[in-house]
């Protein structure tokens, strides 16, 4: 199964953080519901699942409902400590998040984050496309994403795609060998 990994980055290369006073742009939104659309999932760490529910947005509820951007698609949720979640699939590993995909006979998993999920991928060496959103904001110490938490170790990947997707975002495509 082909693993996408979707991520913002800030114009200084931080693994962007967003929050109520710093919201994800529209064009960034909107791309990820294409992207997730076109795979028809999507994995996310529960910390991020649990932002994705904070009251100032839209109630999961309306994103998963037949006219939500989320409508008819299979959610993992990454956690060690949660059992169930009506509705969606628990996964409690990235093999076994990806295995759950498989199962549902996906070819493509998107992996949305946030951080901690990125990294375990990228760490097990479980990804074949790196989708970076690069926002124009810049940040002060921050989150990073490594394919080596311990490690110097370096993979050089091969630039498939770079389009503007309005807002001032650039999104890059890479190829990355497993
Ligand atoms: N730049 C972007 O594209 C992007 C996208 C999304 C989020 N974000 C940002 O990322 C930050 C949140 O990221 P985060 O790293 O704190 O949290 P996260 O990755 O969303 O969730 C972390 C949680 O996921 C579970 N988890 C992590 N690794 C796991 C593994 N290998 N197997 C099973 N479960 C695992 C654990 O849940 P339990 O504790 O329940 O076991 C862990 O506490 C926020 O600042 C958010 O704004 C950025």
């Amino acid at each position: 199964m082909k693993t996408i990994l979707w991520a913002t980055l800030t114009a200084n290369g931080n693994y962007a953080q967003s929050g109520p006073d710093n919201p994800p742009t529209q064009e960034a939104l909107s791309d990820f519901a294409e992207q997730a659309k076109a795979a028809g999932n999507f994995i996310v760490g529960r910390k991020t699942f649990e932002g994705m529910q904070d009251p100032s947005r839209v109630s999961l509820e309306e994103q998963t409902n037949a006219e939500g951007p989320f409508a008819g698609m299979d959610i993992v949720v990454m956690s060690k400590s949660i059992q169930a979640i009506p509705g969606l699939t628990i996964a409690g590993s990235p093999r076994e998040a990806l295995d759950c995909l498989r199962q549902k006979g996906h070819k493509t998993a998107l992996v949305s984050g946030g951080a901690d999920i990125h990294n375990s991928f990228l760490g097990e060496g479980l990804v074949d496309e790196l989708i970076f959103n690069v926002a124009p904001v810049v940040e002060g110490k921050g989150l990073n994403l490594l394919i080596d938490k311990d490690n110097y170790r370096y993979k050089k990947v091969k630039l498939l795609d770079c389009k503007p997707l309005g807002g001032g975002i650039v999104q890059l495509r890479y190829g990355i060998d497993r």
